[in-house]
């Protein structure tokens, strides 16, 4: 596999604030990719840095490889970006502004492309509107039209679906697919880890500027090996071996609550146990971990002392 974006040792200060502290991975060619964290954990920072739009403070960072400095109009051309913030001129058309951007990558006739973009965007009926006069939820569409102008191999998404509308999240995450079916590479933030859950293959997580996790969604999950099993119970005040006892984490007069390592205990055994300690079992509930455990369990912030 090729890489589409390398990134070494990535500094980045704004005067005294470090937002990134040597930050290094790679994104693979093809990848549905993932760059979560909590807010100020320096994820714009990196993709603004990707695109040129800020300078690295020290490293390199490539896109397809071309040196984001050295080789700034290669590296642009091939990355879209759709931006955290909605900046744009609201004094020209929604085809005006495509037009622009065509033009600025060297595009004279894309009106065919635009057509396209705008019709798989839903936004045929807006072509002619001016930007300021459309909705949140229209713009954004218009800013990944923006990004997707050049046809570029590696389109980079910085929490697109945050204020969309349910059925603009989908229709988002259906195009984000079809262009990764398509060989896009696609890099992805977002607060809403059960988007991240469904369509990234592989996650980086970053936190106060440093990279705490990079792994397969499938191996994230699995770091989490902890299911909550809640017993409801006709009485708890029942005896339970060691071994159980030290698992159960709430307790009150007919509820009992573990927490169990997928590894060593089965919900078949707590249930042998329970009942063989005379435990008479109304209801029971298990909750499986998901990325938001992991992702908690990664990004906790400690009180500073
Ligand atoms: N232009 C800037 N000038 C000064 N400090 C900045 C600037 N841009 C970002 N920062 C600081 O850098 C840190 C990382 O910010 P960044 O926007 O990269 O975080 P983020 O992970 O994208 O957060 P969010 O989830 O809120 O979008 C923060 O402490 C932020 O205040
Ligand atoms: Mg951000």
């Amino acid at each position: 596999m090729s890489v589409a974006v390398s990134i070494k040792n990535i500094h980045k200060c704004y005067g005294d604030v470090h937002a990134l502290k040597g930050v290094e991975f790679d994104i693979q060619q093809g990848e549905f990719f993932g760059l979560l964290g909590p807010n100020g954990a320096g994820k714009s920072t990196l993709i603004n840095i990707m695109a040129g739009l800020v300078h690295a403070s020290d490293g390199c960072l490539s896109v397809m490889g071309h040196d984001v400095v050295k080789s700034y109009r290669q590296a642009r051309q091939s990355l879209g970006v759709v931006p955290q913030e909605l900046v744009y001129d609201p004094f020209f058309s929604v085809r005006e502004l495509l037009r622009l951007q065509s033009g600025y990558f060297g595009l004279r006739k894309n009106d065919d492309w635009i057509d396209e973009l705008l019709s798989i965007l839903n936004l045929d009926d807006k072509a002619d509107a001016n930007m300021q006069d459309l909705s949140g939820g229209m713009k954004r569409r218009v800013l990944i039209a923006q990004a997707m102008v050049h046809k570029p191999p590696v389109l980079v998404l910085d929490e697109p679906t945050a204020g969309v509308d349910v059925e603009l999240r989908q229709h988002l995450w259906e195009f984000a697919c079809r262009l990764h079916k398509q060989g896009h590479t696609i890099v992805l933030t977002t607060h809403y880890l059960e988007e991240a859950e469904a369509l990234c293959d592989r996650i980086a997580i970053v936190n106060d500027g440093e990279l705490v996790a990079l792994d397969s969604k499938q191996a994230l999950l699995a770091r989490c090996a902890e299911r909550k099993l809640t017993l409801t119970l006709a009485d708890t005040n029942i005896r339970l071996p060691d071994r159980l006892r030290e698992r159960v984490v709430e307790h009150d007069s007919n509820r009992l609550v573990f927490r169990l390592d997928k590894e060593a205990m089965n919900i078949g055994e707590v249930l042998q146990a329970v009942q063989a300690a005379g435990g008479q079992l109304v209801d029971l509930h298990i909750e499986e971990p998901g990325l938001e455990e992991v992702f908690m369990a990664l990004t906790r912030r400690e009180p500073k002392a």
